[in-house]
């Protein structure tokens, strides 16, 4: 059963009316994005960006993901002293994100161009935010270096981890999409279980899975 959303229609009508928490400077771009119907993080997805970013004020954040550079300006934005790397493989993408990072200004955002499976393994210290957004057959291919480049209480953010409600559902809408729900399936079991994180999976958005690296759990798997 594919959703288009995973809440009541008249619920997400009205959390969407409510005054949004996006900096003003970014009300045009997301005017754009929204209108093209561009894959950009959703609404709930942003605002939740917005409010951890908030609350945990970290000061070096990575995204896996980066399209046209939305959601990494809104985290730029909410946290203006930190350190931003931004990973993106499609080099239509890469051009049209440089612009915007160009046209906001957005100085504390390093954009990596290449596949993140390449680009991951060669990143040193830790991020005390990582936000998961790019391929999603590729998630469990991706924890690993997630868990090694995440600081201890630093939180992890996986966008689109019910996939439409085909997740919860345990079928795909198309045979295409088979591997991409096992392969959720399977990280959201590899989140919930490995002893460094604890994961609360939240039915927003696409379905937004929420881990914290404990403290004081050794990296044996990393
Ligand atoms: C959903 S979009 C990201 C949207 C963005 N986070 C936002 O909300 O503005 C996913 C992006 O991930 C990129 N991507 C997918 N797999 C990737 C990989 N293995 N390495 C780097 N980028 C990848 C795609 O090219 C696409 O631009």
């Amino acid at each position: 059963m594919a959703l288009d959303c995973l809440i009541d229609p008249v619920t997400e009508r009205y959390l969407r009316s409510l005054p949004s928490l996006l900096p003003e400077s970014l009300r045009e771009l997301e005017e754009f994005v929204r209108s093209e119907q561009l894959p950009v993080s959703s609404k709930e997805a942003i605002e939740m960006l917005i409010f951890l970013c908030t609350v945990h004020k970290p000061k070096r954040i990575l995204e896996i993901g980066t399209f046209v550079g939305f959601s990494a300006l809104t985290m730029s934005a909410v946290c203006p002293e930190a350190a931003l790397d931004t990973i993106e493989r499609n080099p239509v993408m890469v051009s049209d994100a440089k612009q915007n990072f160009q046209r906001f200004d957005a100085k504390n955002v390093t954009l990596f161009e290449g596949d993140a499976a390449v680009i991951l393994p060669n990143l040193s210290g830790t991020y005390d935010l990582i936000y998961l957004d790019a391929a999603k057959g590729q998630y469990p291919a991706y924890l690993p270096q997630c868990i090694r480049l995440l600081a201890e209480g630093g939180i992890l953010i996986s966008d689109d981890v019910l996939f439409r409600g085909q997740v919860s559902a345990g079928k795909p809408d198309c045979h295409r999409n088979q591997t991409i729900v096992n392969r959720l399936d399977e990280y959201l079991h590899l989140l919930k279980t490995d002893p460094r994180l604890t994961t609360t999976v939240l039915p927003i958005s696409d379905g937004v899975a929420l881990s914290v690296k404990r403290r004081g759990v050794l990296d044996e798997k990393a």
